[in-house]
């Protein structure tokens, strides 16, 4: 915390985001004490509209993003105070001279940039110009950050010729989430699992980040974007890094970091080969989630009707070093899936030799970390079934943190903006990181295209197309729902 005022200045202040995280997760860490005593928050955007109007409009697509039992009609009213809204164009050089008129000199100022990132460059050249970028100043940078890594080193050019690499936070909102901040406790707190974590001991490790919506009202952004570029590249690979990645030395940003992009760099680099054989596009169609009908894909509003782009990716990728060689990371994530679930499944080789004669196939020891929507560690073991027999059963030993921990737990954006109030790097992407991942993501994106495969069809409300049981199948794997 530097101690001065806080301007939070967001971009986008009229959009989606803004109405359903931002200002819902600085509503509660003013609730809970957590901003500085002098704070702004100063949106902008293009409509024409006063404080007043502007207010108004948080009121009526804000405030239901809030839980009601953290609603208190005192706070909110505090904290609709911090409110300004400053019309901008960002287009428009002049405007930024009302935005300068807003946010005093000497002021911790902290810009979100929540908008399209075609706009991120202009919008930093043009806050520089116009004198608002000083030591203390900090950047937000929302995802997507690019579309592939040429632009993705356009921005991060773009944004370095104005902000230092320590000005610059990347956000990755899946960094924020308490279960995935755990995944580092649980790895480096304790001694008894690193021993086990590696080749051979670990014979498979499964990601999944499973969504039950569908594309809602997003279809202008995400059909030019799909599930490979929207979940994989970013929060898939974060999640794949914290599983993989070495013990840092320290938790400073750049020893953390330092290890991450160590694995991500390590990623083995997809041929066309490896595109067809170990990677599964998917397309939702017509089905049913929660007991409704909903439509495919291909019927949602603003969906080209030809659209080729995949709302479900399932992969097979390598980490190439000594601790993981062999070990397949199975990566899935896909939207109108059964139920959201997000988890990370070890699996530990099986006893290498089989004293039980009834010992059943499959894997015997898993560890199972649940992520979403209930946050759930278990070990999965093999225990006799009472009698004569020496019937053999998995059972599980859950740790369960929900009753462990009383406290709250905040959402993820709210933690991720108190650590770039507070200047904390740790939970955000860097330069480097963000490129390395683009570089591993853009010849699988580019090979779909080269082998113009059509995704494969799944149900609404299903696990996904078949080929993706069939790509684990082959190995003698399975997914664990
Ligand atoms: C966002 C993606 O980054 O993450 C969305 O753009 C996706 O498409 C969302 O729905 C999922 O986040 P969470 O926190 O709900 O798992």
């Amino acid at each position: 915390d530097t101690g001065l005022p806080l301007d939070m200045i967001i971009f986008g202040g009229m959009g989606d985001l803004a109405m359903r995280k931002l200002l819902p997760a600085l509503y509660m860490a003013y609730l809970h004490g957590n901003l500085p005593a002098a704070t702004r928050i100063i949106s902008t955007g293009r409509q024409d509209f006063d404080r007043k109007a502007y207010l108004a409009h948080v009121e009526e697509h804000s405030r239901s993003f809030i839980a009601s039992a953290n609603f208190n009609e005192k706070t909110w009213d505090g904290f609709l105070a911090l409110l300004e809204y400053v019309r901008l164009d960002v287009q428009a050089a002049p405007d930024f001279s009302a935005l300068a008129r807003a946010s005093q000199p000497g002021h911790q100022r902290v810009f979100y940039l929540s908008t399209a990132p075609a706009l991120f460059t202009t919008i930093c050249d043009k806050l520089a110009a116009s004198n608002l970028v000083d030591a203390n100043a900090r950047v937000v940078l929302e995802k997507p950050l690019g579309h592939d890594l040429d632009s993705a080193i356009e921005i991060n050019e773009a944004v370095g010729k104005h902000f230092a690499e320590s000005q610059i936070y990347r956000i990755d909102h899946y960094l924020g989430k308490e279960t995935v901040q755990n995944l580092m406790v649980l790895r480096f707190g304790n001694s008894i699992l690193e021993p086990l974590w590696r080749a051979p001991n670990i014979s498979s490790v499964q990601i999944t980040v499973a969504e039950e919506v569908g594309v809602g009202s997003r279809a202008g952004f995400y059909d030019g974007t799909g599930a490979m570029r929207d979940m994989v590249q970013n929060h898939l690979l974060q999640l794949l890094c914290i599983v993989a990645m070495e013990p840092p030395t320290s938790l400073s940003p750049d020893a953390v970091r330092d290890e991450k992009l160590k694995v991500i760099r390590s990623l083995r680099r997809f041929g066309l080969a490896d595109i067809a054989r170990d990677t599964v596009r998917g397309q939702y169609v017509h089905g049913a989630s929660a007991n409704h009908e909903v439509p495919g894909y291909l019927e949602e509003k603003n969906v080209p009707q030809d659209s080729k782009t995949e709302t479900f990716v399932a992969l097979r990728a390598h980490v190439d070093t000594w601790r993981w060689s062999k070990v397949p990371f199975y990566l899935r994530t896909g939207k109108r899936m059964a139920r959201r679930s997000s988890k990370i499944v070890i699996e530990f080789a099986n006893p290498p030799f089989p004293l039980f004669p009834d010992q059943p196939g499959g894997v015997a020891n898993r560890l199972v970390i649940e992520l979403q929507p209930e946050e759930a560690i278990k070990l999965q073991l093999m225990a006799k079934q009472p009698g004569s027999g020496m019937q053999m059963q998995q059972v599980a030993l859950n740790l369960d943190l929900q009753s462990a921990f009383q406290q709250r737990r905040a959402e993820a954006y709210e933690r991720l903006l108190i650590d770039v109030v507070r200047g904390r790097l740790t939970h955000f992407m860097r330069r480097d990181e963000l490129e390395a991942a683009w570089a591993w993501a853009d010849p699988i994106i580019e090979g779909w295209g080269t082998l113009g495969e059509k995704p494969h069809p799944y149900a609404a409300g299903s696990w996904g197309p078949a080929e993706s049981f069939a790509l684990l199948a082959r190995d003698g794997f399975a997914w664990v729902e």
